[in-house]
Parts: structure tokens; C-alpha cells; sequence
């Protein structure tokens, strides 16, 4: 689904993280060392190769709810955004980190004046965050952030499985009819 609000779109779409090309950024559901990972953290390292570690592991380690940038290496984007994700239940308050990451990501897209960036769902793997939960933090912060957007037209969310993708629509209808 799209919505398109203060003449920014916002779409959710299954599919791989490592595999958005024009997108200017992808955004990494990183850890603290920003190292490759499992997950959405070892697909975009595999494809962007080994110069991505080399350059984010010199910005770590970061804290939940902070965002760093680097570049794309050898994905088919500009830029990579690598955002620490709260552990559910353990790094708290999660609601409160979790929509940091996404405020932060945003930020950080619009000082390097970015046009379009893509969200995995920050939290809900390794790191156990429920994804319906996850998901109206996630479409609430960038919501109430698009006013003071103004680089950035194009917000996507890249949902990997298929239930994923359907509960970040009907939060999407819901926050937005
Ligand atoms: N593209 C899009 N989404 C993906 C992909 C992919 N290639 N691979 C996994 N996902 C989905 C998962 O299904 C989940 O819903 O991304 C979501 C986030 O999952 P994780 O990557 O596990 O991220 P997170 O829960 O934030 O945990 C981060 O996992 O890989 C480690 O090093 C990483 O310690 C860090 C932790």
C-alpha cells in the first residue's frame, strides 16, 4: 500500500533490504559494533561487501535508538543508515528507542539531503520486538515527522515476509484513512 501525505509517499512493499535500487539509502538494522550480522545486518554487508565494515566499524559502537551513516560500498544506494534497534523487553523503554531510530534515520537522511530512503522493521527479528507493535511505532514517528521533512519524498518500508507486510499495511490504513 500507498499513502502519500504532505507530498511525501510513504509505501510498504515485501521484498529484500540488499535489493532497493534507486533508493538513495537503505537503512541497516544494525548492532553496536556495526558488523555484519544474520538477518537484514548480513544481507546488506554481503552485498555491499567488505569496505561497508571496514568504514561503519570505525563510528561504533553505538547506543539503541542512535542512527550513523556511511556510505553504499557496493549497493545499488548512495548511502547505508545503520540504526541500533531496542531489545524487546530488555532495552527499555523500547516503544521510546525504537522511534528514536526511525527519527534518527530521518534526520541524518535530511542533512545529507537525501530524496528517498528504505526501512526494514527495526527490532522484530534477532531482537524480538512483536511486529504490530513494532510497526505503529515505526509509521507513528515517521508520520510525525513528515512536517519537517523537506529533502525527502519517498519513504518505503521493505517487509521480508508475507504477514509482515500485510500487518505494516493495515497499521499504514489505519494511522493514515
Ligand atoms: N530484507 C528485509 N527484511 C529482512 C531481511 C532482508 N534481507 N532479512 C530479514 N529481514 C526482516 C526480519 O524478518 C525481521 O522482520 O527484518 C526484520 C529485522 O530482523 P533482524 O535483521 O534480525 O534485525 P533486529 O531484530 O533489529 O536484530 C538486529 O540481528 O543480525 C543481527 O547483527 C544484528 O545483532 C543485530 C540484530
Amino acid at each position: 500500500m500507498k499513502a502519500v501525505i504532505h507530498n511525501i509517499s510513504i509505501e510498504c512493499i515485501q521484498g529484500d533490504i540488499a535489493n532497493q535500487p534507486n533508493m538513495d539509502a537503505v537503512v541497516n538494522a544494525a548492532n553496536a559494533q556495526l558488523r555484519m550480522g544474520g538477518g537484514v545486518a548480513g544481507a546488506i554487508h554481503r552485498t555491499a561487501g567488505p569496505g561497508l565494515e571496514e568504514e561503519s566499524r570505525r563510528q561504533a559502537p553505538i547506543k539503541p535508538g542512535q542512527a550513523v551513516i556511511t556510505g553504499g560500498h557496493r549497493l545499488p544506494n548512495s548511502y547505508v543508515i545503520h540504526c541500533l534497534g531496542p531489545v524487546y523487553g530488555q532495552d527499555e523503554p523500547s516503544d521510546k528507542l525504537l522511534a528514536d531510530c526511525y527519527r534518527n534515520a530521518l534526520r541524518l537522511a535530511e542533512e545529507y539531503q537525501l530524496k528517498s530512503v528504505a526501512f526494514p522493521a527495526i527490532s522484530t527479528g534477532v531482537f524480538g520486538y512483536p511486529v504490530e507493535a513494532a510497526a505503529k511505532v515505526a509509521l507513528k514517528s515517521i508520520l510525525d515527522e513528515l512536517t519537517n521533512l523537506s529533502s525527502l519524498g519517498h519513504i518505503r518500508f521493505v517487509l521480508f515476509r508475507t504477514e509482515d507486510l500485510q500487518i505494516y499495511n493495515s497499521v499504514l490504513k489505519k494511522l493514515t484513512e
